[in-house]
């Protein structure tokens, strides 16, 4: 599998990127894995789709090549008074025709016990409305007590285990369906 992590905050002293660069080094012991961070890219204010755009910004297009690459996409985001961040939000909303038979998968993050799912809930929404099919997801409860220190923490370990395997699952029965 080809899968694209997706970091999806830009937030100084998140905690989100210590779990995107641990969930994308645990996939990559078996897949092809490549990491788009929104903090180290120059993402402006969507004004028109990529596909749209007169002046492309190159990060979008380089997003966009990514996208293409892949057969799945994880998005790893923190919740944000119940939502997403609006940088992530921004950056999804320039593809549209890119993300086409793409699978998202979903990893959120809080410091608190809910793992991000009112985030969570909205990714769905708006990953259906890009045409996109839902597939798994490992929200992550009180993130601080398990990917703070240099190795996860035992559970998470279990847990990041159990969603790869889901993942597998979900794509190889979609890719036979294809
Ligand atoms: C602007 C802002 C809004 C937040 N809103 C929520 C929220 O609605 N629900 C929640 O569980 N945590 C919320 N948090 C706390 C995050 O869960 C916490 O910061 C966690 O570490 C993940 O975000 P981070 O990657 O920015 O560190 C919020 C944090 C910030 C900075």
């Amino acid at each position: 599998m080809k899968i694209l992590v997706i970091t999806g905050t830009v937030r100084k002293g998140r905690t989100t990127g210590d779990v995107a660069d641990k969930v994308s080094a645990f996939f990559s012991k078996r897949h092809e894995v490549q990491l788009f961070d929104l903090k180290e890219r120059d993402v402006p204010h969507m004004e028109e789709r990529l596909s749209n755009a007169e002046n492309p910004p190159e990060d979008v297009e380089i997003f966009a090549e990514m996208v293409e690459w892949s057969d799945v996409i994880t998005i790893v985001s923190p919740e944000y008074n119940h939502s997403i961040p609006g940088a992530l939000k921004n950056i999804l909303d320039y593809l549209y025709p890119e993300y086409n038979d793409r699978i998202f998968t979903y990893v959120t993050v809080s410091k608190g016990g809910f793992g991000g799912l009112r985030a969570l809930s909205h990714l769905h929404d708006i990953t259906i409305a890009l045409g996109g099919l839902t597939g798994p997801s490992m929200p992550v409860s009180n993130v601080d007590q398990h990917f703070a220190e240099e190795e996860v923490s035992e559970e998470y370990q279990s847990k990041m285990e159990r969603f790869l395997e889901q993942v597998e699952d979900y794509h190889n029965k979609f890719s036979q369906t294809i």
